[in-house]
């Protein structure tokens, strides 16, 4: 193998500097070119292609987003832009790709690897961490600190004036965010996609932790379960309390990575090469405790990732 390529695609996620990084110097290492494909499938497509020199992945191991840039492509979706996308690859002497993204990038890789027997290697990027098979995905640990961050501080206010707050976290389809930073915020209820959203027994809960003494609230949602907007309508509504709502929206997926997310796209980024360089192809990293793992891409699509919440929601159930 002589030449890479390498691209983030999807919703950014702060952590996959580290894995281009990691993957880049990887491959240098190796004796192996690395090629960067700018806005991801956009650009396999369109032939958005840059060499990517030892320079290029100098001092981004702490900046969120992506140097190779990243979006989500239609084009890529249908067989004429895979085409065009091989074509471009041929054209460019690379032999091999790594794909830094979540379950569509992943998806979309898994089918150009089966059309043109082309060798693609995963790495999980998101801050749903919602990809099957692995513990953790790159960036979800920064989210939820972020998250957590932003909880921290509208506590301080919800103590002192006791108010009730709904916050809204990001998690279109998925409430890790939610039930994670919930738990650590010491929030009282937490609302997401997976579990129904049961308007009497969160207003329920109100009234009877009111008439108890109990005034201040922070009630975490996902933006999938519900809007928070609707939540708090639905509390005033029912228990004619006063409610505040914070959206916290896209500054979850952006700023500085937390160590944890960084060390994860380190190994992430040096195990895709290292997998590539063994001869595996529609494979994706992984971790599983604390080993880095190959994953098929059908085993990485074969259900949806399930939460732990029913701990979760006990525990908040217990102590709050
Ligand atoms: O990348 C995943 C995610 O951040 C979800 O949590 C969120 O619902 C969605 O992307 C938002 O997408 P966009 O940035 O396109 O609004």
């Amino acid at each position: 193998m002589k030449k890479i390529g390498i691209l983030t695609s999807g919703g950014d996620s702060s952590g996959m500097n580290a894995v281009i990084r990691a993957a880049t110097r990887t491959a240098f290492n190796n004796g192996i070119d690395v090629t960067g494909i700018v806005r991801g499938y956009k650009g396999l497509v369109k032939g958005e292609f840059r060499k990517l020199n030892r320079i290029d992945v100098s001092g981004i191991i702490n900046q969120g987003g992506t140097i190779l840039k990243t979006s989500r492509s239609e084009a890529f979706k249908t067989s004429q832009g895979r085409k065009q996308a091989y074509q471009n690859l041929k054209d460019n002497q690379i032999q091999a790709l790594i794909v830094i993204g979540g379950d569509g990038t992943f998806r979309g890789a898994d089918i150009f690897g089966e059309e043109f027997d082309f060798p693609v290697m995963g790495v999980p990027a998101t801050i749903d961490n919602d990809i099957l098979g692995t513990d953790f995905t790159v960036g979800a640990d920064t989210a939820v600190n972020v998250a957590l961050d932003a909880i921290d501080k509208i506590r301080d206010t919800v103590t002192s004036m006791e108010r009730i707050f709904v916050v809204e976290v990001m998690g279109r389809d998925c409430g890790y965010i939610a039930l994670e930073s919930g738990v650590a915020g010491g929030c009282e209820q937490v609302v997401i996609p997976e579990i129904e959203y049961d308007v009497k027994r969160l207003t329920d809960d109100i009234l009877q932790g009111y008439k108890q003494g109990k005034i201040s609230w922070i009630i975490v949602v996902a933006e999938g379960g519900r809007k928070a907007q609707d939540i708090a309508q639905d509390i005033v509504t029912l228990t004619s309390l006063e409610v505040r709502v914070t959206v916290l929206g896209h500054i979850q997926r952006g700023g500085r990575p937390t160590a944890r997310d960084r060390i994860l796209g380190g190994r992430f980024g040096n195990s895709a090469v290292e997998f590539l360089l063994q001869g595996q192809r529609a494979k994706a990293v992984g971790i599983q405790g604390d080993k880095v793992v190959s994953l098929s891409f059908k085993e990485t699509a074969a259900k949806r990732k399930s939460l732990n919440t029913d701990s979760y929601l006990r525990l908040i159930r217990v102590l709050t």
